[in-house]
């Protein structure tokens, strides 16, 4: 039986297949938008070989309206859109933020038009811890609780909090435009902005994982470049900041619960009908770059690496989650650590270097089909 239908924008990417993946798992018919700028097709066969079930697949851009228009005139079904297309990479949004602007804002207001065009109200938003900057310039703000005030450092978060905006004046119009037209529905807009910190990691089965088709932008991708000598080093932005080893300090989530995150937040919506909520997915755990190399260095059995450089424009001392609203609200915390992550993550990359150019191991595969 399907419980409902979802659009889901970016989802051949990283968390767009996880999230895809469980809500297959929970019995949600999913229809992916993606124009696989950043990722690959082959990850909709992995998403089967875990679930049986493979994603409907329309390569289209977030910012072309008409075809999106078209996704949702042929699934008339869909009310949910879970929102992850954009582009991601905090120092690139520094050098072409025109590009960021255009993606990331541009395409969510392509998408917003679209999605009101054939009356889908619900949306699930990629933000990201990004939006709240340096949170330390606010006393007690750390670990960050959602009424942090919004401050992003850099375009990339800037890109964030304006479609947090959007999103906000767009839902909240259509409640209020319903309502004083006298019209039924009102409830039936609803808005998730999900601030996301540190995603890690890949699925246990080594079939899916992170498989950026540039440069990886986190550390710990990085990190396992450096691992399998693709990369001959880490290079570490900082070691003069005021943390107990200087390194900068992040809330590492892993990649299965964060998808989870999304799935409970989507039931949520569609149960409650709560008009537009900000939760952040993070585990309250803060962990250093140098605890980090650490914690993978002993899952690859060896050390890594890696060179200490000059801070980077835009990052920010310390993003560690306040979690307790997602805990209570959704019912939902993180249940695997950054251990898991980087076991995780460290059993998909030494599996697989070519990532998705290349077959999983055979046992992996028949694992599953047992
Ligand atoms: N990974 C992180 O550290 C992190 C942290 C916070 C928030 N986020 C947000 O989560 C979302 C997913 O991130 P991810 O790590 O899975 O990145 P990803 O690059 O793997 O996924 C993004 C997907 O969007 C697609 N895409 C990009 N531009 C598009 C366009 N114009 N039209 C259609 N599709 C397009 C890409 O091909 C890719 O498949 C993004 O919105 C990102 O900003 C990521």
């Amino acid at each position: 039986m399907v419980v409902g239908s979802v659009l889901v924008t970016g989802g051949t990417g990283y968390i767009g297949s996880f999230t895809a993946l469980a809500l297959l798992e929970a019995d949600y018919k999913v229809v992916i938008v993606d124009n696989l700028y950043n990722s690959s097709k082959e990850v909709l066969n992995r998403i089967e070989l875990i679930c049986g079930k493979k994603p409907a697949f329309y390569e289209a851009d977030m910012t072309d309206e008409a075809a999106l228009d078209k996704v949702f005139a042929e699934h008339p079904d869909i009310d949910s859109v879970i929102h992850f297309g954009a582009l991601k990479a905090v120092g690139e949004s520094g050098e072409i933020p025109l590009e960021y602007y255009r993606v990331n804002v541009g395409g969510s207001i392509a998408l917003l038009r679209s999605m009101t065009k054939h009356n889908v109200t619900n949306i699930v938003f990629s933000s990201s811890a990004t939006v709240y900057g340096d949170a330390t310039r606010f006393p007690n703000m750390i670990p960050i609780p959602e009424h942090c005030p919004i401050g992003p450092t850099n375009p990339y978060g800037r890109t964030k909090s304006t479609v947090e905006a959007i999103i906000t004046d767009h839902i909240n119009a259509q409640r209020n435009n319903l309502t004083k037209k006298g019209e039924p529905g009102a409830e039936k807009w609803n808005a998730a902005l999900l601030r996301y910190f540190n995603p890690s990691g890949a699925h246990p089965s080594g079939v899916i994982g992170e498989n950026p088709l540039g440069v990886p932008y986190n550390l710990l991708p990085l990190l396992a470049q450096v691992a399998i000598g693709k990369r001959e080093k880490l290079l570490v932005f900082g070691d003069d900041y005021a943390s107990k080893d200087g390194t900068a300090i992040r809330d590492y989530i892993h990649v299965l619960d964060l998808s989870r995150g999304h799935l409970v937040a989507l039931n949520y919506l569609r149960e409650k009908s709560p008009g537009v909520k900000a939760w952040n997915l993070g585990s309250g755990r803060g962990s250093t770059v140098f605890e980090m190399i650490k914690a993978f260095s002993d899952v690859v059995g060896r050390p890594l690496a890696y060179e200490v450089a000059p801070r980077r424009a835009g990052d920010v001392l310390d993003l560690t989650a306040n979690p307790t609203l997602a805990n209570q609200e959704l019912n939902w915390k993180t249940e695997l650590t950054l251990e898991d992550a980087c076991a995780d993550l460290w059993k998909w990359t030494e599996n697989n270097p070519e990532g998705y150019n290349q077959q999983p191991p055979k046992e992996f595969v028949d694992a599953l089909k047992k």
